[in-house]
């Protein structure tokens, strides 16, 4: 039994999908009744209740597993304390291997959501616990999941300049290199980048965007403080918009570069490209 947390969310759906494809059995560990349905249609044999930052509710979601996926919440403040929480579970419980879902260039101080991720590294390395570290790129997820509002305004919108260059992955690829990991002793105590493509321009992903939907996309900056007004005004909280105009600001100056090299070697096959993922997410998409 391997238990995933953050289960309920798209990394988490994702991994159990690709965990129970390859034939393991997974617990949910999510926090609102709510969710249960969504992981258990992803293929969750057992559903636990219980919170990320409870340490007693951590200790009975570890109990009996032999295995765990610990995907972070997106953009908690506390990611930290819940790392070290779960680390401190999965201690007591003697398990094979404890398989943590960081992120592309942990090391990047000024981006708050990775320097947390790289001190949950360090508690990790330090834990004695047997552990596998995948490093996910942005995910190409956070570009297809706004086609619709793409498509009707002519525009792919992002608040850092359209000659920014970044790396992508397809969730997908990310949980299905998470099966592998697992169970495979040659993998404990290695850390592996996942990139799915090499640097994009954000023009050539409105160029993409636009062969796949039929019509032709702009790349096109929006100022961050109208951004910012948009998010907010949306419900998304003062951590989270502080966070992401930091990541904004570096990708601004920086990009977000990785090379696919690693994610080829470990799904044996190239990782899935943004025209094939768009296209398999076209699939019963309606462009009205
Ligand atoms: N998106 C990307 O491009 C990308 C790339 C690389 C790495 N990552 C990392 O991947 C991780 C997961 O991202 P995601 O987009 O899959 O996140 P997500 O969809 O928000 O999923 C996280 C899940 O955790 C749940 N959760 C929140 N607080 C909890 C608590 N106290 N106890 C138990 N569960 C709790 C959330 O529930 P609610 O919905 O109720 O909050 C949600 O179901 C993040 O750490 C992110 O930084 C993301």
């Amino acid at each position: 039994m391997i238990l995933v947390t953050g289960a309920a969310g798209k990394t988490g759906r994702a991994v159990i999908r690709a965990l129970v494809r390859a034939g393991a059995s997974v617990r949910a560990l999510i926090h609102k009744e709510g969710h249960r349905e969504a992981v258990s249609k992803a293929g969750a044999r057992e559903v636990i209740l219980g919170s990320l930052l409870n340490g007693d509710d951590l200790v009975k979601a570890v109990a009996g597993v032999r295995a765990l996926y610990h995907i972070p919440p997106n953009l908690h403040p506390k990611e930290l304390e819940i790392g070290e929480l779960v680390i401190s579970a999965a201690k007591g419980a003697l398990l094979d291997q404890f398989v943590y879902h960081s992120v592309l260039h942990p090391q990047i101080e000024a981006m708050p959501h990775h320097w947390q991720k790289l001190k949950v590294e360090e508690r990790l390395l330090e834990s004695g616990l047997p552990y596998t570290i995948l490093q996910p790129t942005a995910y190409m997820q956070n570009i297809t999941s706004q086609l619709s509002d793409i498509f009707e305004k002519g525009t792919y919108q992002i608040p850092y300049p359209v000659s920014t260059r970044t790396s992508l992955v397809d969730v997908e690829d990310v949980a299905r290199a998470a099966a592998i990991v697992f169970g495979d002793q040659s993998h404990l105590g290695a850390i592996y980048e996942l990139v799915g493509t090499g640097e994009l321009s954000q023009q050539e992903v409105a160029q993409i965007l636009g062969k796949g939907l039929g019509k032709p996309i702009q790349a096109q900056q929006i100022p961050i403080a109208y951004w910012e007004s948009q998010s907010r005004a949306a419900g998304l909280g003062s951590y989270q918009i502080n966070t992401l105009v930091k990541m904004f600001r570096h990708y601004q100056i920086h990009g977000f570069p990785g090379s696919p090299r690693v994610l080829s070697w470990l799904l044996g096959r190239q990782p899935t490209s943004l025209e094939d993922c768009l296209a398999r997410e076209l699939e019963g998409y309606q462009v009205e």
